[in-house]
């Protein structure tokens, strides 16, 4: 029986227990759909248990944390880091993986990834990557955690939760949930609180774009704002002028440009930073703290720079493709090539990227994340004779901690302790799970990448962990390799081989609250306190 149907039929069934009995098969008939599906991972799980060793000692590395590194043992027992000290001795029981001359690092949090999400339209233009293949990418590239964006159904937030917890059950490593705002009411307000307080979410995301689609306006932006500041809950922007770039499509249709370069055009620098503007301002006046997402151009960034230089609590998360990518794919002769390079905001003309970079290392922008959001090149070519019906989204969950070495630490530009800082550290902070997740202390999660730094990496389609059939950064040779990666105290990824635990994932609860609402309400008092108002007037005689 497969695994949809038997899902049908526990829906059929209303008591709990049934419910529970009947998971328990789905995950085992999923994991032999899997392993009949001949995926190429070796997933532990199909008919087999898993017999990996429970404790592990990682010998000699340089430990490197946000704050620090040494030259250190870490030892794990049960999936948590017990101790990390020099010379650590340990029974002949205890696995020990000899780290000398790499890096022991926290494993590599994405704030931003789209696995399985339905988009731009129909179901045939879902997401390729689920949350089986998108996490197994992920632990071959040394990602060890990601937040994914739940999308409402309908506009409900709690139909939109469920879905996503089903879709999650394939899961084969640690995941948060950020929620998508796509309407308002009195019913989407009641159900933000209930996503904080009992779901474990503590971050909402309003889309500034995509007219028609999910774009909302400046006055639910606003109560949105508001919510998120009761609650606790960080707000997030896709910060691009949904109405300028609609016209920006209809100009280059106009122009007869239909192919995805017209895609570029049609949404410049100027509308990035137009939004971004805007929703800095508004969250400036609600005085919340932003994040803004996927932050593309130096326009953008430069509005966050201004706005942290006034004290304004504003976060900026550039991702990896407009960290090392140029726009320059997007004029390729062959659709297939420009159309992968399709995402919104574009990937921008050379130039940016450095100064993104550059923004990087400064602490400007805190954190990089990926936007994994996969479409096949059957997918793609939905938009074969008109750009606005390409699927916007690129790859990146299995490539962003490799590409981020090489462009940032290899070539000098960052430390390795900042490396762990924008790649792990700064996200667990951020969505309030640290020291639990990005960091290698005793008490935190096992997760944990090895990365030799003489060694290199390379990536194409036809060896990435994907489900797609292409890759934006096919071809890339760099510096720096991740050899091993544990998740949860097990090995996963070792000798180029993945052996990952499908329905293994937890799902991370969130609280609310993060640092960046430290001292708000102090704020208000003072704003409250200098207003000299009301005025008391006295009533003019009569
Ligand atoms: O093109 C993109 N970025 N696709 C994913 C959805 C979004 O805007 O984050
Ligand atoms: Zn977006
Ligand atoms: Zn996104």
């Amino acid at each position: 029986m497969g695994f949809v149907n038997l899902l049908t039929m526990a829906k059929r069934f209303s008591g709990i227990i049934a419910i529970l009995l009947l998971l328990r098969l789905t995950t085992a008939a999923a994991s032999h759909e899997f392993c009949d599906a001949g995926m190429g991972y070796n997933v532990v799980g199909c008919g087999g248990s898993d017999s990996s060793s429970r404790r592990i000692l990682i010998k000699g590395g340089t430990v490197v944390n946000a704050h620090h590194q040494e030259v250190a043992d870490v030892y794990i027992d049960d999936g948590i880091i017990a101790d990390v000290k020099p010379n650590i001795k340990v029974g002949d029981e205890v696995a020990v993986i000899d780290a000398t001359g790499k890096f022991v690092m926290p494993g590599g949090i994405d704030p931003h990834t789209h696995l399985e999400m339905e988009f731009m339209g129909t179901d045939s233009t879902e997401t390729i990557d689920d949350f089986f293949s998108g996490q197994a990418a992920a632990l071959a590239g040394g990602t060890t955690m990601h937040i994914d964006f739940v999308m409402p159904v309908n506009g409900s937030l709690s139909l939109g939760f469920k879905a996503y917890v089903e879709k999650a059950k394939k899961s084969c490593m640690d995941y948060g949930f950020h929620m998508t705002i796509t309407k308002w009411d009195d019913t989407v307000a009641r159900e933000m609180e209930i996503m904080v307080k009992e779901k474990g979410i503590n971050s909402f995301k309003f889309f500034l774009a995509y007219k028609g689609i999910v774009m909302i306006n400046d006055e639910l932006l606003l109560e949105g704002l508001k919510k998120c500041k009761s609650l606790g809950a960080l707000a997030m922007v896709h910060a691009e002028n949904g109405d300028a770039v609609f016209e920006g499509q209809k100009r280059m249709i106009e122009l007869g440009i239909t192919g995805p370069e017209g895609h570029a055009l049609s949404r410049p620098p100027l509308l990035e930073a137009e939004a971004t503007a805007r929703a800095i301002r508004l969250a400036g006046f609600i005085n919340t703290p932003l994040y803004i997402v996927h932050v593309m151009s130096i326009d953008a960034m430069e509005e966050i720079a201004k706005a942290r230089k006034l004290g304004q609590r504003v976060v900026g998360e550039p991702v990896v493709s407009g960290l090392v990518l140029n726009d320059s794919g997007l004029w390729d002769p062959d659709f297939n090539i420009a159309a992968k390079f399709v995402m919104s905001p574009p990937i921008r003309a050379p130039g940016h990227g450095r100064a993104l970079q550059a923004a990087v290392s400064m602490g400007v922008l805190q954190l990089v994340g990926t936007d994994h959001c996969t479409f096949n090149s059957t997918q793609k070519a939905f938009g074969i004779d008109d750009f606005r019906k390409i699927p916007n989204g690129v790859n990146g969950i299995e490539e962003r901690m490799h590409l981020v070495w090489d462009t940032m630490v290899a070539s000098g530009k960052i430390s390795v302790t900042d490396y762990v800082r924008i790649t792990s550290t700064e996200c667990a902070r951020i969505f309030n799970i640290y020291p639990k997740k990005g960091a290698i202390l005793p008490g935190s999660d096992a997760d944990i990448i090895i990365l030799n730094p003489n060694s290199s990496f390379q990536i194409s389609s036809n060896s990435h962990h994907s489900r797609s059939d292409t890759n934006v950064y096919e071809g890339w040779i760099g510096k720096g390799k991740v050899e091993i990666t544990i998740v949860g105290g097990r090995i996963v990824w070792e000798n180029n081989e993945l052996k990952v635990n499908l329905g293994s994932g937890k799902y991370i609860k969130m609280p609310p609250f993060n640092y960046l609402f430290d001292g708000i309400e102090k704020a208000d008092v003072s704003y409250i306190s200098s207003l000299r108002a009301p005025v008391n007037r006295f009533k003019a005689m009569q």
